[in-house]
């Protein structure tokens, strides 16, 4: 760089000395350019590095706390901590794997991997998400008239949405305008599964002692079961297969909402014509990784409205060799060992808290469950690493995951569900109790929220990549 200025005023006799002055001062200023320019990009790498690094410290400290948990909660099963994102779980050495994978050939493994920062992330989001159908989601999303809602309806064939009332008549019985449940709703809620080793128990009192109780497909519930499922019955997830015997299960229970998984369908329309339930559809990524089935949606749904989640019949404790239903003979369920490690995952996580005949002596003591606070700081930790991993440092506040933005126009947000049919069975429908609620009849925790949130509901864009969110504000009147 230096040389080529001194070899021009020798190569040159004759020129004067103010252009030769001028190579020098341009080369001079031109290295000391590039001198800058290499300082500020170490500097700002130091700083990023700095950054990450107490990110690392705080995400690596809650590790140990994961750890610590698992080795007081997880009956036998250890963590091993890799990094600051990743842990393996372990079964006790000697357990029986009797679980046969026909696809890979060999029996399941007794070590599991799971990405906690990617989990604290995932699970912390459906703390604010809406996880029902709305209309104002398919009005927000890119294709979801045309595209999205054609997937929620079985049968349509090659059809999809492109005629869009046809959509909308599948649809109308189950699409509320907007979210009639809110972040932060409950304070305790109880999801019970349906596993046989709730007869080994008495734990119907304390399920009714939740502020809402979360059940699953055709769990009977009755006196016959009272003491050990209770009675108290306020939402139901069910599979389509499950409308054959829903007018059976719900025996009269018409205040029980159900929210239906996967697929709405003509037998389901037809039945939920003849009873008053409000019905919704489920709206919610699938999971890549984890305990596949019913046990999450009910643990998605829950984490969406309420505060504490407690489960029950999961059948999640290392040890267990059954597969049972506590109203049916046995059947054989999906992958059980990685279920129970996922689960212990997420009760250190403090998404859930489990219960079942393995723990049914124990104190309730949650105190070495990783705190409110520190989950907090391993979800900003996390967060702030990703985003500086991805490119986006900072900045982007509650809304940076909001990737698609929807608003509700301000003259109304258009009739309460199940209005347009009015058979007589749904006159009585009790839709107005979720869609139509005073802002102050609200929990205070729940309007907090909506206050700092601005009003906005956020869905997943199912299918699609964990971040990527549909938002939609609302305005901050005083009906929610
Ligand atoms: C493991 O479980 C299978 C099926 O339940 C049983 O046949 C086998 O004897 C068990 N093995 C051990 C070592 O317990
Ligand atoms: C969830 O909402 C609360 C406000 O209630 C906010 O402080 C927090 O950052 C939000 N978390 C996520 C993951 O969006
Ligand atoms: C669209 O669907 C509606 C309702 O089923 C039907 O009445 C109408 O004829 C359809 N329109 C077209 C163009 O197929
Ligand atoms: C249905 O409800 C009635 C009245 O509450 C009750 O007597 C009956 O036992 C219930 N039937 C079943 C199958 O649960
Ligand atoms: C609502 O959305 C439309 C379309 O994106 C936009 O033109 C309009 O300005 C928005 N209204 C408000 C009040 O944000
Ligand atoms: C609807 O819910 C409200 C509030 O819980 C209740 O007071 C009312 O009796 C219910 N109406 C019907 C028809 O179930």
């Amino acid at each position: 760089m230096m040389t080529r200025p001194l070899k021009a005023s020798s190569s040159s006799p004759n020129t004067i000395k103010r252009p030769v002055l001028l190579h020098l001062v341009c080369a001079a200023a031109l290295f000391s350019l590039i001198v800058f320019v290499i300082q500020s990009s170490l500097f700002t790498g130091n700083r990023k590095l700095d950054l990450n690094r107490e990110e690392v410290r705080i995400l690596s400290d809650f590790q140990s706390s994961l750890q610590q948990c698992v080795a007081n909660r997880g009956l036998g099963l250890t963590a091993h901590i890799i990094d600051h994102c990743k842990l393996i779980l372990k079964f006790p050495e000697g357990t029986n794997s009797t679980w046969y994978n026909e696809q890979f050939k060999i029996f399941e493994p007794l070590e599991y991997n799971y990405d906690v920062c990617e989990a604290i992330l995932l699970w912390e989001q459906y703390r604010n998400m809406t996880t029902v159908l709305t209309r104002e989601y398919l009005d927000a999303r890119p294709d979801g008239w045309l595209d999205y809602a054609a997937k929620r309806i079985a049968q349509l064939g090659a059809d999809k949405c492109y005629n869009r009332s046809l959509c909308e008549e599948h649809l109308s019985l189950i699409l509320p305008p907007k979210q009639p449940f809110h972040p932060r709703q409950f304070r305790t809620c109880a999801v019970v599964g349906n596993s046989g080793d709730l007869l080994k128990t008495e734990f119907g009192e304390e399920i009714d002692s939740h502020d809402a109780v979360i059940r699953d497909n055709e769990a009977p519930v009755n006196e016959k079961y009272a003491k050990f499922v209770g009675l108290k019955r306020d939402f139901r997830l069910v599979v389509r297969g499950a409308a054959r015997n829903m007018v059976t299960i719900l025996n009269g229970s018409i205040d029980e909402v159900l929210i239906i998984k996967s697929v709405t369908h003509k037998d389901f329309n037809a039945m939920i014509k003849s009873i008053p339930n409000p019905v919704y559809l489920f709206q919610g990524i699938v999971l890549r990784r984890g305990a596949k089935g019913t046990g999450m949606k009910s643990i998605e749904l829950a984490l969406s409205m309420c505060d504490i989640v407690d489960i029950y019949g999961f059948t999640v404790d290392p040890g267990y060799t059954e597969w049972t239903r506590y109203f049916s003979t046995p059947r054989k369920g999906h992958n059980p060992l990685q279920g129970r490690a996922y689960y212990q995952l997420l009760e250190c996580l403090g998404v859930i808290r489990i219960h079942s005949p393995m723990r049914a002596k124990r104190k309730q003591d949650w105190s070495d469950v990783p705190s409110r606070e520190m989950i907090s700081r391993a979800h900003a930790a996390a967060l702030r690493l990703k985003r500086s991993q991805t490119g986006q440092l900072g900045g982007l506040g509650q809304f940076g995951s909001c990737k698609v933005w929807g608003n509700v126009s301000t003259s109304g947000n258009g009739p309460i569900s199940g209005s347009p049919d009015m058979s007589n069975t749904r006159k009585y429908s009790n839709y107005s109790k979720w869609e139509i609620m005073p802002f102050e009849s609200l929990r205070r925790e729940a309007q907090e929220h909506y206050i700092q949130m601005e009003g906005v509901s956020m869905y997943k864009m199912d299918g699609n990549k964990l971040d990527d969110l549909v938002c939609v504000r609302h305005s901050l009147k005083p009906e929610v």
